[in-house]
Protein backbone atom coordinates (compact mmCIF):
# COMPACT_ATOMS: atom_id res chain seq x y z
CA UNK A 1 0.00 0.00 0.00
CA UNK A 2 0.99 3.37 -0.70
CA UNK A 3 3.11 4.94 2.27
CA UNK A 4 4.19 1.90 3.74
CA UNK A 5 7.69 1.03 4.72
CA UNK A 6 9.17 -2.03 3.75
CA UNK A 7 13.07 -3.77 4.67
CA UNK A 8 13.59 -5.22 1.31
CA UNK A 9 11.80 -4.56 -2.26
CA UNK A 10 12.67 -6.48 -5.36
CA UNK A 11 11.53 -5.13 -8.88
CA UNK A 12 10.97 -8.33 -10.93
CA UNK A 13 10.31 -11.90 -10.45
CA UNK A 14 12.47 -13.24 -12.97
CA UNK A 15 15.75 -15.39 -12.05
CA UNK A 16 17.42 -12.56 -10.79
CA UNK A 17 14.45 -11.93 -8.46
CA UNK A 18 13.56 -15.42 -7.79
CA UNK A 19 16.72 -15.88 -5.67
CA UNK A 20 16.94 -12.89 -4.02
CA UNK A 21 13.57 -13.52 -2.77
CA UNK A 22 14.03 -16.71 -1.99
CA UNK A 23 17.61 -16.00 0.16
CA UNK A 24 16.16 -13.09 1.85
CA UNK A 25 12.89 -14.75 2.87
CA UNK A 26 15.12 -18.01 4.59
CA UNK A 27 17.68 -15.24 5.66
CA UNK A 28 14.89 -13.87 7.55
CA UNK A 29 14.29 -11.34 6.05
CA UNK A 30 10.40 -9.68 5.18
CA UNK A 31 10.34 -9.30 1.30
CA UNK A 32 7.99 -7.57 -1.14
CA UNK A 33 8.35 -8.26 -4.58
CA UNK A 34 7.05 -6.41 -7.23
CA UNK A 35 5.94 -7.60 -10.81
CA UNK A 36 4.47 -6.03 -13.40
CA UNK A 37 2.73 -8.62 -15.01
CA UNK A 38 0.07 -10.75 -13.88
CA UNK A 39 0.32 -13.67 -11.68
CA UNK A 40 -0.58 -16.55 -13.96
CA UNK A 41 -1.37 -19.31 -10.77
CA UNK A 42 -4.60 -20.70 -11.67
CA UNK A 43 -5.19 -19.17 -15.04
CA UNK A 44 -4.70 -21.09 -18.07
CA UNK A 45 -1.82 -19.44 -20.87
CA UNK A 46 -2.95 -18.88 -24.59
CA UNK A 47 -2.40 -22.23 -27.29
CA UNK A 48 0.60 -21.44 -29.42
CA UNK A 49 -1.74 -22.34 -32.55
CA UNK A 50 -4.18 -20.08 -31.77
CA UNK A 51 -3.18 -17.28 -30.15
CA UNK A 52 -5.16 -14.98 -28.27
CA UNK A 53 -4.51 -11.86 -25.47
CA UNK A 54 -3.21 -13.88 -23.17
CA UNK A 55 0.11 -14.34 -25.53
CA UNK A 56 1.71 -10.66 -25.81
CA UNK A 57 2.14 -7.81 -23.50
CA UNK A 58 -0.64 -4.79 -24.50
CA UNK A 59 -0.77 -5.56 -28.11
CA UNK A 60 -3.54 -6.23 -30.86
CA UNK A 61 -1.60 -8.17 -33.15
CA UNK A 62 0.67 -10.86 -32.60
CA UNK A 63 4.83 -10.70 -33.18
CA UNK A 64 5.76 -14.14 -33.88
CA UNK A 65 9.55 -14.95 -34.26
CA UNK A 66 8.59 -16.90 -37.47
CA UNK A 67 7.06 -13.88 -39.06
CA UNK A 68 5.58 -15.58 -41.95
CA UNK A 69 5.48 -18.96 -44.08
CA UNK A 70 5.60 -19.17 -47.61
CA UNK A 71 4.37 -15.61 -48.09
CA UNK A 72 1.37 -15.91 -45.54
CA UNK A 73 2.01 -13.40 -42.67
CA UNK A 74 1.92 -15.87 -39.45
CA UNK A 75 0.52 -12.91 -37.61
CA UNK A 76 -3.17 -12.18 -36.37
CA UNK A 77 -5.22 -9.42 -34.07
CA UNK A 78 -5.50 -10.16 -30.26
CA UNK A 79 -7.12 -8.39 -28.10
CA UNK A 80 -4.81 -6.39 -26.03
CA UNK A 81 -4.33 -7.75 -22.52
CA UNK A 82 -1.47 -7.97 -20.02
CA UNK A 83 -0.30 -11.15 -21.94
CA UNK A 84 3.22 -13.11 -21.26
CA UNK A 85 5.15 -12.00 -24.08
CA UNK A 86 6.50 -8.68 -24.64
CA UNK A 87 8.35 -8.27 -28.05
CA UNK A 88 9.75 -4.85 -26.69
CA UNK A 89 10.71 -3.18 -30.03
CA UNK A 90 13.77 -0.91 -30.33
CA UNK A 91 14.96 1.24 -33.26
CA UNK A 92 17.28 -1.74 -34.53
CA UNK A 93 16.42 -5.09 -32.50
CA UNK A 94 13.38 -6.39 -30.85
CA UNK A 95 13.69 -8.26 -27.55
CA UNK A 96 11.58 -10.90 -26.23
CA UNK A 97 11.23 -10.77 -22.50
CA UNK A 98 8.33 -12.59 -20.51
CA UNK A 99 5.85 -10.66 -18.34
CA UNK A 100 4.59 -12.08 -15.69
CA UNK A 101 4.95 -13.95 -11.99
CA UNK A 102 8.40 -15.71 -13.14
CA UNK A 103 9.37 -13.18 -15.32
CA UNK A 104 11.21 -15.50 -18.48
CA UNK A 105 10.64 -18.71 -16.91
CA UNK A 106 7.02 -18.84 -18.16
CA UNK A 107 7.83 -18.59 -21.58
CA UNK A 108 11.06 -19.74 -22.26
CA UNK A 109 12.51 -23.29 -23.78
CA UNK A 110 13.80 -24.26 -20.50
CA UNK A 111 16.82 -25.08 -21.42
CA UNK A 112 19.55 -25.15 -18.88
CA UNK A 113 22.64 -24.66 -19.90
CA UNK A 114 25.92 -24.34 -17.78
CA UNK A 115 28.17 -22.43 -19.34
CA UNK A 116 31.83 -23.47 -20.45
CA UNK A 117 34.13 -22.65 -17.82
CA UNK A 118 37.05 -20.91 -19.89
CA UNK A 119 34.16 -19.17 -21.88
CA UNK A 120 32.69 -17.75 -18.44
CA UNK A 121 36.16 -16.75 -16.94
CA UNK A 122 36.86 -14.56 -20.07
CA UNK A 123 33.43 -12.90 -19.96
CA UNK A 124 33.41 -12.47 -15.88
CA UNK A 125 37.28 -12.43 -15.00
CA UNK A 126 36.57 -11.00 -11.75
CA UNK A 127 34.42 -13.79 -10.23
CA UNK A 128 36.01 -16.39 -8.80
CA UNK A 129 35.58 -19.31 -11.34
CA UNK A 130 36.16 -22.43 -9.62
CA UNK A 131 33.28 -21.13 -6.52
CA UNK A 132 30.98 -20.85 -9.47
CA UNK A 133 31.64 -24.69 -10.76
CA UNK A 134 31.90 -25.84 -7.07
CA UNK A 135 29.11 -24.28 -5.78
CA UNK A 136 26.52 -21.74 -7.06
CA UNK A 137 26.30 -23.34 -10.43
CA UNK A 138 24.90 -26.76 -8.91
CA UNK A 139 23.15 -25.13 -6.12
CA UNK A 140 21.13 -22.69 -8.94
CA UNK A 141 20.73 -25.91 -11.14
CA UNK A 142 19.18 -28.03 -8.14
CA UNK A 143 16.94 -25.72 -7.12
CA UNK A 144 15.41 -24.87 -10.84
CA UNK A 145 14.37 -28.46 -10.69
CA UNK A 146 16.97 -28.84 -13.95
CA UNK A 147 17.05 -32.61 -15.25
CA UNK A 148 18.05 -35.09 -18.52
CA UNK A 149 15.60 -36.64 -20.89
CA UNK A 150 16.41 -40.16 -21.24
CA UNK A 151 18.44 -41.04 -23.96
CA UNK A 152 16.98 -44.37 -24.76
CA UNK A 153 13.73 -42.68 -25.24
CA UNK A 154 14.77 -39.95 -27.00
CA UNK A 155 16.12 -42.22 -29.87
CA UNK A 156 12.42 -43.42 -30.56
CA UNK A 157 9.86 -40.40 -29.45
CA UNK A 158 7.95 -39.29 -32.41
CA UNK A 159 7.97 -36.00 -30.58
CA UNK A 160 11.70 -36.14 -30.87
CA UNK A 161 12.25 -36.78 -34.75
CA UNK A 162 13.36 -33.27 -35.26
CA UNK A 163 15.96 -33.43 -32.93
CA UNK A 164 17.66 -36.54 -34.47
CA UNK A 165 17.44 -35.17 -37.68
CA UNK A 166 18.97 -32.26 -36.98
CA UNK A 167 21.23 -33.80 -34.59
CA UNK A 168 22.10 -36.42 -37.48
CA UNK A 169 22.65 -34.09 -39.89
CA UNK A 170 25.07 -32.17 -37.97
CA UNK A 171 26.94 -35.02 -37.53
CA UNK A 172 27.20 -36.58 -40.89
CA UNK A 173 28.24 -32.88 -41.73
CA UNK A 174 31.28 -32.87 -39.42
CA UNK A 175 29.73 -31.20 -36.23
CA UNK A 176 29.57 -32.29 -32.47
CA UNK A 177 26.06 -32.36 -30.55
CA UNK A 178 25.10 -32.73 -27.46
CA UNK A 179 22.02 -33.66 -24.61
CA UNK A 180 20.58 -30.11 -23.08
CA UNK A 181 19.50 -30.10 -19.96
CA UNK A 182 15.89 -28.51 -19.21
CA UNK A 183 13.47 -27.32 -16.61
CA UNK A 184 10.52 -29.10 -18.40
CA UNK A 185 9.79 -32.34 -16.65
CA UNK A 186 11.16 -34.98 -18.28
CA UNK A 187 8.78 -37.76 -17.11
CA UNK A 188 5.68 -35.52 -17.40
CA UNK A 189 6.77 -35.69 -21.38
CA UNK A 190 7.29 -39.04 -21.51
CA UNK A 191 3.32 -39.53 -20.67
CA UNK A 192 2.36 -36.96 -22.89
CA UNK A 193 3.78 -38.91 -25.90
CA UNK A 194 2.18 -42.09 -24.29
CA UNK A 195 -1.00 -40.44 -24.20
CA UNK A 196 -1.49 -40.55 -20.29
CA UNK A 197 -1.47 -37.28 -19.48
CA UNK A 198 -2.67 -33.77 -20.97
CA UNK A 199 -0.36 -32.63 -23.46
CA UNK A 200 1.60 -29.17 -23.15
CA UNK A 201 5.29 -29.64 -24.24
CA UNK A 202 3.30 -32.00 -26.83
CA UNK A 203 0.48 -29.58 -27.50
CA UNK A 204 2.88 -26.79 -29.39
CA UNK A 205 3.06 -25.14 -25.84
CA UNK A 206 6.15 -22.74 -25.15
CA UNK A 207 6.44 -19.23 -25.87
CA UNK A 208 2.97 -18.56 -24.49
CA UNK A 209 3.05 -20.29 -21.16
CA UNK A 210 3.32 -24.22 -20.76
CA UNK A 211 0.17 -25.16 -19.16
CA UNK A 212 1.40 -28.40 -17.74
CA UNK A 213 5.10 -30.30 -17.52
CA UNK A 214 7.53 -27.23 -16.67
CA UNK A 215 9.22 -26.02 -13.68
CA UNK A 216 8.81 -22.16 -14.11
CA UNK A 217 10.26 -20.41 -11.28
CA UNK A 218 6.45 -19.90 -9.76
CA UNK A 219 7.04 -23.50 -8.76
CA UNK A 220 10.83 -23.50 -7.81
CA UNK A 221 12.30 -20.50 -6.58
CA UNK A 222 9.83 -18.14 -5.45
CA UNK A 223 7.13 -21.21 -4.39
CA UNK A 224 10.09 -21.98 -1.75
CA UNK A 225 10.31 -18.32 -0.90
CA UNK A 226 6.49 -18.23 -0.54
CA UNK A 227 6.41 -21.33 2.06
CA UNK A 228 8.81 -19.36 4.37
CA UNK A 229 5.79 -17.06 5.17
CA UNK A 230 8.08 -13.85 4.33
CA UNK A 231 7.33 -13.59 0.69
CA UNK A 232 4.90 -10.67 0.00
CA UNK A 233 3.75 -10.08 -3.67
CA UNK A 234 2.09 -7.38 -5.58
CA UNK A 235 1.97 -8.29 -9.08
CA UNK A 236 0.17 -5.57 -12.33
CA UNK A 237 2.56 -3.16 -10.71
CA UNK A 238 4.92 -1.24 -12.79
CA UNK A 239 8.00 0.68 -10.70
CA UNK A 240 8.18 3.87 -12.86
CA UNK A 241 11.12 5.77 -9.73
CA UNK A 242 13.78 4.86 -7.18
CA UNK A 243 15.10 7.77 -5.50
CA UNK A 244 16.95 8.56 -2.17
CA UNK A 245 13.93 8.99 0.61
CA UNK A 246 14.30 11.86 3.20
CA UNK A 247 13.42 9.47 6.05
CA UNK A 248 16.70 7.12 4.55
CA UNK A 249 16.12 4.13 2.43
CA UNK A 250 14.82 4.66 -0.83
CA UNK A 251 11.25 5.62 -2.14
CA UNK A 252 9.72 3.37 -5.02
CA UNK A 253 6.99 4.65 -6.76
CA UNK A 254 4.86 2.42 -9.48
CA UNK A 255 1.71 2.41 -11.29
CA UNK A 256 -1.06 0.25 -10.39
CA UNK A 257 -2.38 -1.26 -13.53
CA UNK A 258 -5.43 -2.83 -14.76
CA UNK A 259 -5.27 -6.05 -17.74
CA UNK A 260 -5.88 -3.10 -20.25
CA UNK A 261 -2.48 -1.38 -19.19
CA UNK A 262 -4.51 1.35 -17.62
CA UNK A 263 -2.91 3.49 -14.69
CA UNK A 264 -5.66 2.33 -12.03
CA UNK A 265 -3.74 4.21 -9.37
CA UNK A 266 -0.06 5.58 -8.35
CA UNK A 267 1.69 4.67 -4.84
CA UNK A 268 4.71 5.23 -3.35
CA UNK A 269 6.61 3.33 -0.42
CA UNK A 270 9.88 3.80 0.86
CA UNK A 271 12.17 0.59 1.42
CA UNK A 272 15.26 0.40 3.43
CA UNK A 273 17.03 -1.83 -0.17
CA UNK A 274 15.79 -2.32 -3.50
CA UNK A 275 17.04 -5.10 -5.34
CA UNK A 276 16.92 -4.31 -9.25
CA UNK A 277 15.30 -8.07 -11.00
CA UNK A 278 13.49 -6.25 -13.84
CA UNK A 279 15.68 -7.92 -16.68
CA UNK A 280 18.86 -6.89 -18.63
CA UNK A 281 16.25 -4.03 -20.16
CA UNK A 282 13.97 -3.60 -17.62
CA UNK A 283 16.93 -2.61 -14.92
CA UNK A 284 18.80 -1.01 -17.53
CA UNK A 285 15.82 1.25 -18.62
CA UNK A 286 15.22 2.44 -15.21
CA UNK A 287 18.80 3.31 -13.99
CA UNK A 288 19.58 5.41 -16.58
CA UNK A 289 16.02 6.88 -16.63
CA UNK A 290 16.18 7.66 -12.67
CA UNK A 291 20.79 9.12 -13.60
CA UNK A 292 18.91 11.12 -16.26
CA UNK A 293 16.37 12.81 -14.27
CA UNK A 294 18.23 13.52 -11.24
CA UNK A 295 16.75 10.65 -8.79
CA UNK A 296 19.90 8.46 -8.72
CA UNK A 297 22.38 11.41 -10.36
CA UNK A 298 25.81 9.36 -8.98
CA UNK A 299 25.35 6.21 -10.61
CA UNK A 300 28.05 5.51 -12.85
CA UNK A 301 28.23 6.51 -16.30
CA UNK A 302 28.74 2.72 -17.37
CA UNK A 303 25.17 2.01 -16.25
CA UNK A 304 22.93 1.51 -19.28
CA UNK A 305 26.04 0.23 -21.24
CA UNK A 306 27.52 -2.68 -22.56
CA UNK A 307 24.38 -4.57 -24.01
CA UNK A 308 24.72 -7.45 -26.47
CA UNK A 309 22.31 -9.81 -27.74
CA UNK A 310 24.03 -13.21 -26.93
CA UNK A 311 24.77 -13.23 -30.80
CA UNK A 312 21.33 -14.47 -31.32
CA UNK A 313 20.24 -15.20 -34.94
CA UNK A 314 17.59 -17.81 -36.24
CA UNK A 315 17.71 -19.88 -39.21
CA UNK A 316 15.61 -22.80 -40.88
CA UNK A 317 16.49 -25.03 -43.74
CA UNK A 318 14.42 -26.69 -46.21
CA UNK A 319 14.51 -30.33 -46.07
CA UNK A 320 13.82 -33.13 -48.47
CA UNK A 321 10.05 -34.70 -48.97
CA UNK A 322 12.06 -38.31 -47.92
CA UNK A 323 13.15 -36.79 -44.52
CA UNK A 324 10.36 -35.75 -42.54
CA UNK A 325 11.00 -33.86 -38.76
CA UNK A 326 7.78 -34.94 -37.74
CA UNK A 327 4.29 -33.19 -37.32
CA UNK A 328 4.43 -33.69 -33.34
CA UNK A 329 7.40 -32.05 -31.69
CA UNK A 330 8.06 -31.28 -28.49
CA UNK A 331 8.08 -27.34 -27.68
CA UNK A 332 11.27 -28.00 -25.35
CA UNK A 333 14.63 -28.43 -27.15
CA UNK A 334 16.61 -30.89 -25.98
CA UNK A 335 20.00 -31.24 -28.28
CA UNK A 336 22.02 -28.87 -29.36
CA UNK A 337 25.23 -28.48 -31.93
CA UNK A 338 28.14 -27.45 -30.31
CA UNK A 339 30.78 -25.45 -32.64
CA UNK A 340 31.73 -23.16 -30.01
CA UNK A 341 35.27 -24.70 -30.33
CA UNK A 342 36.02 -23.30 -33.61
CA UNK A 343 38.29 -19.69 -33.21
CA UNK A 344 36.43 -18.61 -36.70
CA UNK A 345 33.18 -18.80 -35.67
CA UNK A 346 31.90 -20.06 -32.17
CA UNK A 347 28.19 -21.18 -32.77
CA UNK A 348 26.39 -22.91 -30.11
CA UNK A 349 23.27 -24.05 -32.28
CA UNK A 350 19.69 -25.18 -29.99
CA UNK A 351 17.95 -27.23 -32.67
CA UNK A 352 14.56 -25.78 -32.29
CA UNK A 353 10.93 -27.11 -32.76
CA UNK A 354 9.24 -26.08 -35.46
CA UNK A 355 5.66 -27.10 -33.85
CA UNK A 356 2.64 -26.14 -36.04
CA UNK A 357 1.65 -29.58 -35.46
CA UNK A 358 2.02 -30.61 -39.05
CA UNK A 359 4.63 -31.88 -41.44
CA UNK A 360 6.47 -28.73 -42.62
CA UNK A 361 10.35 -30.74 -43.39
CA UNK A 362 11.99 -27.80 -41.41
CA UNK A 363 14.63 -27.64 -39.71
CA UNK A 364 14.79 -24.57 -37.22
CA UNK A 365 17.66 -23.72 -35.32
CA UNK A 366 18.34 -20.83 -32.55
CA UNK A 367 22.62 -20.27 -32.78
CA UNK A 368 24.39 -18.25 -30.08
CA UNK A 369 27.47 -17.02 -31.72
CA UNK A 370 30.41 -15.01 -30.47
CA UNK A 371 29.31 -11.41 -31.54
CA UNK A 372 32.01 -8.65 -30.16
CA UNK A 373 29.32 -5.80 -30.66
CA UNK A 374 27.79 -3.93 -27.84
CA UNK A 375 25.04 -1.40 -27.28
CA UNK A 376 24.14 1.53 -24.73
CA UNK A 377 21.09 2.54 -23.12
CA UNK A 378 20.02 6.64 -23.19
CA UNK A 379 17.56 8.47 -21.82
CA UNK A 380 15.61 11.14 -24.73
CA UNK A 381 14.05 13.86 -22.42
CA UNK A 382 11.96 15.09 -24.98
CA UNK A 383 9.70 11.90 -24.82
CA UNK A 384 10.65 10.59 -20.99
CA UNK A 385 11.71 7.53 -22.57
CA UNK A 386 15.23 4.99 -23.38
CA UNK A 387 16.09 4.16 -26.15
CA UNK A 388 18.99 1.22 -27.55
CA UNK A 389 21.18 2.08 -30.30
CA UNK A 390 21.90 -1.85 -31.08
CA UNK A 391 21.67 -1.52 -35.19
CA UNK A 392 20.92 -3.64 -37.64
CA UNK A 393 24.70 -3.84 -39.11
CA UNK A 394 25.69 -5.14 -35.57
CA UNK A 395 23.93 -8.57 -35.93
CA UNK A 396 26.70 -8.95 -39.13
CA UNK A 397 28.88 -11.33 -36.94
CA UNK A 398 26.35 -13.40 -35.50
CA UNK A 399 24.78 -14.16 -39.31
CA UNK A 400 28.67 -14.91 -40.45
CA UNK A 401 29.15 -17.56 -37.82
CA UNK A 402 26.12 -19.22 -38.35
CA UNK A 403 26.48 -18.96 -41.90
CA UNK A 404 29.81 -21.09 -42.16
CA UNK A 405 28.05 -23.94 -40.02
CA UNK A 406 24.42 -24.08 -41.73
CA UNK A 407 26.61 -23.77 -45.37
CA UNK A 408 28.36 -26.61 -44.48
CA UNK A 409 25.73 -28.50 -43.26
CA UNK A 410 23.13 -27.37 -46.32
CA UNK A 411 26.02 -28.59 -48.52
CA UNK A 412 26.39 -31.78 -47.35
CA UNK A 413 22.76 -32.51 -47.89
CA UNK A 414 21.90 -31.14 -50.68
CA UNK A 415 19.81 -28.68 -49.31
CA UNK A 416 18.67 -25.15 -49.24
CA UNK A 417 17.78 -22.37 -47.05
CA UNK A 418 14.22 -21.08 -46.33
CA UNK A 419 14.01 -18.16 -47.40
CA UNK A 420 10.15 -17.15 -46.37
CA UNK A 421 10.18 -17.33 -42.15
CA UNK A 422 11.73 -13.86 -41.29
CA UNK A 423 10.55 -11.93 -44.32
CA UNK A 424 10.63 -12.30 -47.90
CA UNK A 425 14.31 -13.48 -49.32
CA UNK A 426 15.73 -13.01 -46.13
CA UNK A 427 17.92 -15.90 -44.32
CA UNK A 428 18.43 -15.27 -41.05
CA UNK A 429 16.30 -14.41 -38.48
CA UNK A 430 18.01 -11.48 -36.44
CA UNK A 431 15.96 -8.67 -36.14
CA UNK A 432 15.36 -10.33 -32.59
CA UNK A 433 16.81 -11.57 -29.53
CA UNK A 434 15.30 -14.03 -27.20
CA UNK A 435 19.10 -13.59 -24.80
CA UNK A 436 19.23 -9.60 -23.87
CA UNK A 437 22.17 -9.33 -21.52
CA UNK A 438 24.44 -6.63 -20.03
CA UNK A 439 23.33 -2.69 -19.45
CA UNK A 440 24.38 -2.81 -15.90
CA UNK A 441 27.59 -4.79 -15.62
CA UNK A 442 29.01 -6.95 -12.84
CA UNK A 443 32.21 -4.99 -11.63
CA UNK A 444 31.81 -1.98 -14.02
CA UNK A 445 28.60 -0.12 -13.33
CA UNK A 446 28.29 -2.36 -10.27
CA UNK A 447 30.92 -3.38 -7.38
CA UNK A 448 32.00 -7.12 -7.75
CA UNK A 449 28.55 -8.77 -5.75
CA UNK A 450 26.26 -6.11 -8.00
CA UNK A 451 25.92 -3.01 -5.40
CA UNK A 452 25.34 0.23 -7.12
CA UNK A 453 28.08 2.29 -6.94
CA UNK A 454 27.68 5.42 -4.48
CA UNK A 455 24.14 4.16 -3.34
CA UNK A 456 24.15 1.91 -0.50
CA UNK A 457 21.25 -0.25 -0.47
CA UNK A 458 20.69 -0.42 -4.20
CA UNK A 459 21.44 -4.04 -5.91
CA UNK A 460 21.73 -5.49 -9.50
CA UNK A 461 20.85 -8.98 -9.18
CA UNK A 462 19.42 -9.98 -12.73
CA UNK A 463 21.02 -10.68 -16.29
CA UNK A 464 22.01 -6.81 -16.94
CA UNK A 465 25.10 -7.75 -14.99
CA UNK A 466 26.62 -10.19 -17.77
CA UNK A 467 28.14 -8.15 -20.04
CA UNK A 468 26.21 -9.16 -23.27
CA UNK A 469 27.18 -12.44 -24.34
CA UNK A 470 27.57 -15.93 -22.03
CA UNK A 471 27.93 -18.34 -24.79
CA UNK A 472 25.10 -20.49 -24.25
CA UNK A 473 20.87 -19.98 -23.04
CA UNK A 474 21.53 -17.63 -20.37
CA UNK A 475 19.00 -18.60 -17.30
CA UNK A 476 21.49 -20.83 -15.30
CA UNK A 477 24.26 -17.99 -15.59
CA UNK A 478 22.19 -15.82 -14.28
CA UNK A 479 20.46 -17.81 -11.48
CA UNK A 480 24.10 -19.20 -10.64
CA UNK A 481 25.23 -15.47 -10.59
CA UNK A 482 22.62 -14.24 -8.78
CA UNK A 483 23.17 -16.92 -5.70
CA UNK A 484 26.77 -16.10 -5.60
CA UNK A 485 25.99 -12.42 -5.26
CA UNK A 486 22.95 -12.60 -2.87
CA UNK A 487 24.78 -15.23 -0.30
CA UNK A 488 27.95 -12.05 -0.13
CA UNK A 489 25.20 -9.51 0.56
CA UNK A 490 23.46 -11.49 2.96
CA UNK A 491 26.35 -12.35 4.63
CA UNK A 492 27.49 -8.72 4.95
CA UNK A 493 25.35 -5.98 4.51
CA UNK A 494 22.47 -7.44 6.77
CA UNK A 495 24.06 -8.82 9.33
P1 LIG B 1 13.47 -11.68 -16.50
O1 LIG B 1 13.22 -11.02 -17.80
O2 LIG B 1 13.28 -13.14 -16.39
O3 LIG B 1 12.55 -11.03 -15.37
C1 LIG B 1 12.33 -9.65 -15.25
C2 LIG B 1 10.95 -9.42 -14.67
O4 LIG B 1 10.84 -8.05 -14.28
C3 LIG B 1 9.82 -9.68 -15.64
O5 LIG B 1 8.87 -10.53 -15.04
C4 LIG B 1 9.24 -8.29 -15.93
O6 LIG B 1 7.85 -8.31 -16.19
C5 LIG B 1 9.57 -7.55 -14.65
N1 LIG B 1 9.71 -6.10 -14.81
C6 LIG B 1 10.40 -5.44 -15.77
N2 LIG B 1 10.34 -4.11 -15.56
C7 LIG B 1 9.60 -3.93 -14.45
C8 LIG B 1 9.18 -2.77 -13.74
N3 LIG B 1 9.54 -1.52 -14.12
N4 LIG B 1 8.38 -2.93 -12.66
C9 LIG B 1 8.02 -4.18 -12.25
N5 LIG B 1 8.39 -5.30 -12.88
C10 LIG B 1 9.18 -5.18 -13.97
N6 LIG B 1 17.08 -18.79 -21.55
C11 LIG B 1 17.61 -20.03 -21.27
O7 LIG B 1 18.55 -20.13 -20.48
N7 LIG B 1 17.07 -21.14 -21.86
C12 LIG B 1 16.05 -21.07 -22.77
O8 LIG B 1 15.57 -22.10 -23.28
C13 LIG B 1 15.51 -19.78 -23.07
N8 LIG B 1 14.50 -19.63 -24.00
C14 LIG B 1 13.89 -18.40 -24.15
C15 LIG B 1 12.76 -18.29 -24.97
C16 LIG B 1 12.08 -17.08 -25.06
C17 LIG B 1 10.87 -16.96 -25.93
C18 LIG B 1 12.55 -15.96 -24.31
C19 LIG B 1 11.83 -14.63 -24.37
C20 LIG B 1 13.67 -16.07 -23.51
C21 LIG B 1 14.35 -17.28 -23.43
N9 LIG B 1 15.47 -17.42 -22.61
C22 LIG B 1 16.02 -18.66 -22.40
C23 LIG B 1 16.04 -16.26 -21.89
C24 LIG B 1 15.69 -16.21 -20.40
O9 LIG B 1 14.30 -16.38 -20.22
C25 LIG B 1 16.16 -14.86 -19.84
O10 LIG B 1 17.56 -14.79 -20.01
C26 LIG B 1 15.83 -14.70 -18.36
O11 LIG B 1 14.45 -14.78 -18.13
C27 LIG B 1 16.36 -13.37 -17.82
O12 LIG B 1 16.25 -13.38 -16.41
P2 LIG B 1 16.25 -12.03 -15.59
O13 LIG B 1 16.15 -12.40 -14.15
O14 LIG B 1 17.39 -11.20 -16.02
O15 LIG B 1 14.94 -11.23 -16.04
Amino acid sequence: NSGDHVPALVIGSGYGGAVAALRLTRAGVQTHIVEMGMDWTGQTYSSMLEPDGRSYWLRTQTVQPVSSILGIPADRTITKYTGVLDPETFAGIRVYQGRGYGGGSLVNGGMAVTPRRDYFAEVLPSVDVAAMYATYFPRANAALGVNHVDQAWFETADCYRYARVGRDQANASGYATTFVPNVYDFDYMKKEQAGTVTRSALASEVIYGNNHGKRSLDKTYLAAAAATGRLHVTTLHTVTAVAPAATGGYSVTMNQIDTTGATVTVKTVTADRVFFAAGSVGTSKLLVAMRAQGRLPGLSSTVGQGWGTNGNVMVGRANHVWVPTGGLQSGMPAMGIDNWADPAGPVFAEIAPFPAGTELWISLYLAITKNPNRARFSYDSSTGSVGLNWTAAQNAPSAAAAKRVFDTINAAQGTVYRTDLFGSNKVWGDELTYHPLGGCVLGQATDGYGRLNGYPGLYVVDGSLIPGSIGVNPFVTITALAERNIEKIIATDLA
